[in-house]
């Protein structure tokens, strides 16, 4: 396991605990993985090779976290919003994720990944949807790390579509006002199959939430980076998750 060595050296002589805690690992690390155009721009780069550099960092942070045991990442590769960026970006990047997607075993998964797919998939270029459909298949047996990959996602709409779910039960009689509680409904959210998200990464410096997991991240912890995103290392996973060691959760509680 490797070590962030910046904490090593800084904190040895304190008697502070130096790594990640092998028993408190997030279940569930969610990313924003932001600064991929200025990362291309500081080297006077297209921006799409910022963003093709980013999926490959993500390749590798899966495996990373996959081997210290997270249990489920969530990763934020394409927002509702993102369709208002100029028509070249978001045609070379529904080109990079077509890519990414058709050879996700390899170039995302790793050998026991179960990739899946969370957002509005219905919006998405039909041979998009196919290969969701593919991947999502192949590889729904594998019993290691669960990559969700959020594409043409938002967390309004997602929250706006359970309601509409959950009207038309009404509608035909299958529902009564009393029947519906937090879990019923975090049942109809596009994330129904997974505890919310123990940790939030997002990087290049900042601080917003982006409509992201809006009702899954009601408690969860947070940690920002200025890091870009193509910069990322094991090192700062590792960072992270020390941090979020060290806080005290209490969920309202005292
Ligand atoms: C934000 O950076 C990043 C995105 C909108 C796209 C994220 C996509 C990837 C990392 C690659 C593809 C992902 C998969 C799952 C294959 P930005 O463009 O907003 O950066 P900037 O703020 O520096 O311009």
């Amino acid at each position: 396991m490797s070590l962030f060595k910046g904490f090593l050296k800084n904190n040895k002589d304190k008697g502070e605990r130096i790594g990640v805690d092998p028993q408190n690992i997030p279940t569930h690390i969610a990313i924003i993985m932001d600064g991929n155009g200025r990362w291309a721009k500081r080297r006077k780069l297209p921006k799409i090779l910022g963003h093709r550099e980013g999926s490959n960092v993500l390749k590798k942070i899966v495996r990373y976290c996959d081997k210290l045991g997270v249990k489920y990442l969530t990763v934020y590769a394409f927002s509702t919003e993102n369709w208002k960026r100029p028509k070249k970006e978001v045609d070379e990047l529904m080109d990079l994720l077509l890519e990414k997607l058709k050879n996700a075993e390899k170039e995302l998964g790793g050998d026991q990944a179960k990739i899946r797919v969370i957002g509005n998939i219905k919006g998405l270029p039909i041979d998009i949807q196919n290969e969701i459909k593919r991947v999502e298949r192949v590889t729904s047996q594998n019993s290691g790390i669960c990559l969700n990959i959020a594409l043409n996602y938002g967390g309004r709409d997602e929250i706006v579509n359970a309601v509409k779910e959950i009207v038309t039960e009404a509608e035909k009689g299958i529902i009564k006002n009393d029947h519906i509680d937090e879990e019923y409904f975090a049942k109809k959210l596009y994330t129904w199959y997974m505890p919310d998200p123990d940790l939030l990464i997002r990087t290049s410096g900042e601080k917003r939430h982006s409509n992201y997991l809006l009702w899954q991240m009601a408690y969860t912890e947070f940690w920002y980076t200025d890091v870009l995103w193509p910069d990322i290392s094991e090192a700062y996973i590792d960072e992270a998750i020390m941090e979020y060691q060290k806080r005290n959760r209490r969920f309202g509680g005292v």
